[in-house]
This record gives C-alpha cells, sequence and structure tokens, in this order.
C-alpha cells in the first residue's frame, strides 16, 4: 500500500512540476528510514527524530547526553533555489544555517570559528542559558575574523528555537545568518514527520543587498524585503512537498525577518497551533490567520485530510490592498489512510501573581541624524531598565507612543501575555517575544527565574540598531 502511495506521488511529482531545486532540506538519513515517509514504528527509536528542513549538524561526541558540533560563519556566494546568485554570509555553508538538535537536559558545545570579514557572536534565541554563553556583545567580546569561540550550555526546556548573531544583526542577519534549534522532549507527540519552517524576507536590489541603514524610513520601519524567503526558497520558487493524504506532521515556524511581521493561512490543510516560543501548549487552538512577529516560533499540526495542494500563504500588504503569496507548496497525493488523533500532556504552571509593575514606554525622536528610538526617554540606555532578583515575577507595561509596532524580545527569561493590546488573537503560552502594535499598550508578566544580564530590545533589527536596546538584570537569588 505505501509503495503503490509512494510510486503514485512521485509520478504526480513528476508530470505536475519540474524537478525539484536542490534545496538544503534532506539532512544524512540514518538507513533504513526515508526523510519524506511516515517513519515505519523501528525496534529502537533514533536518539534524535528526523526533522526535515535545513540539513542537521553532525554531533561529534559520541556520549549520548552532549551534542558537540562545529559551526563556522563564513562569506559566500550562495545560489538560491531558482537560480539566483547573491553574494551572503552563512553558518558552514548552508543558507539557513544547519539546524541544531538536541533532547532536553543535553550539554551542548558548539566549537565556532568566525571566517566572516567582521567580528560576531551567536545569541541562542529563547534557550535560557547562561549569560556568559548568550552572545550578548556586552559581556562577550565580539569573536574578532580569524577568531575562535565554544559555546558550552546545558538546554533546560524543550521547543523550537534559532540561533542568530548579535553584532550588527541588522546586516548579518539579512545576509543569511540564521538557522534553527529543536530540543527534543521526552514527552513530546510522536508526528508521521516534523518540518522545521524558517520564514524570512530580504530586499535584494541589483543583485545584492543594497546598504544598510542609510534611509529614515529602514530607521522607522525596519528593513522591509521584497523577496520572501522559506528555508532559503524564494517565494517564485518556492519551498515545495510531496505527502500522501491522511499524514500529521509538525510544523516549527519561525519568523526571521528583520522586520516584517508575517500573516499566513493555510490552503487545502487544515492546522491548529500546539506550541509557542517556550515550547507546547497545554491545550492547541485553531486560529484562520496565523500572525507571527519577528523572532517568534509558532508550532503548528498540520493534517492534509484531501489530495491536491496545500499552500502555506503569506499575506503582504501591497498597494491596493493585500497580496496572498504562496512560500511553501505541498502536493499532497492519495491514500486511504484517515489521519490519527494525536494528544499530549503538558504539566499545568503553577500560577504567579507579579509582586510590582514595572512601565516601559517606546518613543522615537529625531536629532538630526534620523529617528532614534528609546526605551524610558533613553536611546541604548546603558543603566538597566530593569533590576530583579531571581525567581521574580514582574508584570510589565509595555507603552508604545509612536506609530511603528515593536516586536518586543527579552533574553533569557520566558513571559505570558496578559493584554495584547486589543490587537489579534490571544497568543497563550510561554513567550520571548511579543508585538507591541502602534500606539498601544501590552502587558505580559515575565518570570525572572535565570540570573543574569540579559538584553531587551526591538527584534525589528534596526530599531535595535538605532537605540532599542536594553538591559534586564536579574540578581541570583542570595
Ligand atoms: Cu533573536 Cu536579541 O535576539
Ligand atoms: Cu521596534
Amino acid at each position: 500500500m505505501r509503495s503503490l502511495a509512494l510510486a503514485f506521488v512521485l509520478g504526480l511529482s513528476l508530470s505536475c512540476r519540474p524537478p525539484p531545486p536542490p534545496l538544503p532540506e534532506t539532512p544524512a538519513v540514518p538507513s533504513g528510514t526515508q526523510p519524506d515517509q511516515p517513519a515505519d514504528p523501528e525496534p529502537e527509536t533514533p536518539r534524535l527524530p528526523q526533522v526535515w528542513g535545513p540539513g542537521a549538524l553532525e554531533d561529534e561526541n559520541p556520549d549520548p547526553a552532549v551534542v558537540e558540533v562545529s559551526l563556522t560563519a563564513r562569506a559566500e556566494t550562495v545560489t538560491l533555489p531558482g537560480g539566483r546568485t547573491l553574494s551572503m554570509y552563512t553558518y558552514n555553508g548552508q543558507f539557513p544555517g544547519p539546524l541544531l538538535q538536541a533532547r532536553v537536559g543535553d550539554r551542548i558545545i558548539v566549537h565556532f570559528q568566525n571566517d566572516l570579514p567582521e567580528p560576531t557572536t551567536i545569541h541562542w534565541h529563547g534557550l535560557r542559558i547562561s549569560d556568559q554563553m548568550d552572545g550578548n556583545p556586552r559581556i562577550q567580546n565580539p569573536i574578532e575574523p580569524g577568531g575562535r569561540f565554544t559555546y558550552d550550555f546545558v538546554a533546560k526546556e524543550a521547543g523550537s528555537f534559532w540561533y542568530h548573531p548579535h553584532v550588527r544583526a541588522n546586516e548579518q542577519v539579512e545576509k543569511g545568518l540564521y538557522g534553527p534549534i529543536v530540543i527534543h522532549g521526552d514527552a513530546d507527540p510522536a508526528y508521521d514527520l516534523e518540518r522545521y519552517v524558517m520564514l524570512d524576507d530580504i530586499l535584494l536590489s541589483g543583485g545584492g543587498f543594497p546598504p544598510f541603514l542609510e534611509t529614515g524610513h529602514e530607521m522607522m520601519h525596519g528593513r522591509l524585503g521584497n523577496v520572501l524567503l522559506a528555508n532559503g526558497a524564494p517565494h517564485d520558487e518556492p519551498l515545495s512537498a510531496v505527502v500522501p493524504t491522511g499524514r500529521i506532521e509538525r510544523w516549527r515556524l519561525v519568523n526571521t525577518a528583520n522586520a516584517r511581521t508575517l500573516h499566513l493561512t493555510l490552503e487545502n490543510a487544515r492546522f491548529r497551533v500546539i506550541g509557542s516560543d517556550g515550547g507546547l501548549l497545554e491545550s492547541a487552538y485553531t486560529t484562520h490567520r496565523l500572525s507571527i512577529t519577528v523572532g517568534q516560533r509558532f508550532d503548528v499540526e498540520v493534517v492534509y485530510d484531501s489530495p491536491g495542494t496545500a499552500r502555506l500563504l503569506s499575506h503582504v500588504p501591497t498597494t491596493s490592498g493585500e497580496a496572498a503569496i504562496p512560500v511553501f507548496v505541498v502536493d499532497v497525493g492519495t491514500n486511504d489512510a484517515v489521519p490519527r488523533e494525536i494528544t499530549w500532556t503538558v504539566p499545568p504552571r503553577p500560577a504567579r501573581t507579579p509582586g510590582r509593575t514595572i512601565t516601559l514606554e517606546f518613543d522615537v525622536v529625531n536629532e538630526g541624524h534620523g529617528p532614534m528610538w528609546r526605551i524610558n526617554g533613553q536611546a541604548h540606555p546603558t543603566e538597566p531598565i530593569l533590576t530583579a532578583t531571581e525567581g521574580e515575577t514582574v508584570k510589565l507595561v509595555l507603552v508604545n507612543k509612536a506609530g511603528p509596532e515593536h516586536p518586543f524580545h527579552l533574553h533569557g527569561q520566558f513571559f505570558e501575555i496578559v493584554d495584547q493590546g486589543n490587537w489579534w488573537t490571544h497568543q497563550p503560552g510561554l513567550k520571548d517575544t511579543v508585538y507591541v502594535p502602534g500606539l498601544k499598550t501590552v502587558e505580559i508578566i515575565a518570570y525572572l527565574d535565570n540570573p543574569g544580564r540579559w538584553m531587551a530590545h526591538c527584534h525589528i533589527l534596526e530599531h535595535a540598531e538605532v537605540g532599542f536596546m536594553g538591559e534586564v538584570v536579574v540578581e541570583p537569588r542570595p
């Protein structure tokens, strides 16, 4: 039955579309499994499930509790699917960078080599690790060209995370420096397939990246691209896959754009949200449109009920309204399988009441060199915007006094959104990034459990570069 379905699916793929572009989507496959087929029950489950998406880093350490990998950043000419050639920055020659995956509790060691023509660091977005390993250039001296650094930390929570530089991030991320992280939990539900889809946009003109931070518009609104990308595939040659009907998958989605908030719908397949920045949700929810601001992750369960073409559409504003652009296209073949029901249990989190409330006001001034973003009246404040004690629960009132939006990101901690500012549907679960709409106020409750000095900034990377970058200090419990 399965091989018949496979033959049909392959035939469909050959007759309807040109051969798929060479995507960096197939990591080395352990013998006996196929990346795009439901896994047969195996006598011994592999230590880490296969995740479809950017090819995975190879674990160089035989110790099952240690993941030890090597990453090199370098300038490189990259050919995107469809043939565009671009001068980019890559991790290990891959765009997006390779998948880093581990199990909860694993120690992760990353031997990093900087072969870029400029200093850099790596930030592990969303992981609650030590501040010494967080890629914060106020703590870690940026790694000079030719330099090396070993990142060494323990993955405490399961979920979907990502990594990117934290030096001139607006330029380095745009040029291609980002990659996915999956931390697998012991109680993770088993899907037919997991995919990591990294959504981005880049601004191209004349076959390359125009200069950075040169216009007031870019400082005001961030750099909005004109090419949408999914795992590096541009929207005119979108990412694609072939599946049989009846399949149920887990997609891990991240928005890695410099500035563009994404509004997504899925055509000809069902989906519900099962996870967020901080891992699986206690209960799934459905939404017609999924909005993801930059930095955020959403895990969705995708069910293919009927044959045809399922398309992930990105809705982008145009001068005349909105365009729905397919960024991921899935050919769904026929099969008589009925999708399974998948359930999981997340232990409820104990309720925590904030002991105090801190207000942060965001505004913009123009002092002649273009706009500067300010937190409580200061651009790039040098004093902490909040000092707390490990274990404290603090309500943060985020007041946006200007028109442009801010995806506010706090390193090293999780928070929950209590009031989304009358905007979007409520985003439940643990978050590290929240969308603060223009001229609105958003309330979050932060669980400041991880001691250290933590960056708190707008994830519109241009805003962070021109002022919107502060520090939250969490003092160790005495
Ligand atoms: Cu995704 Cu301060 O970072
Ligand atoms: Cu901002």
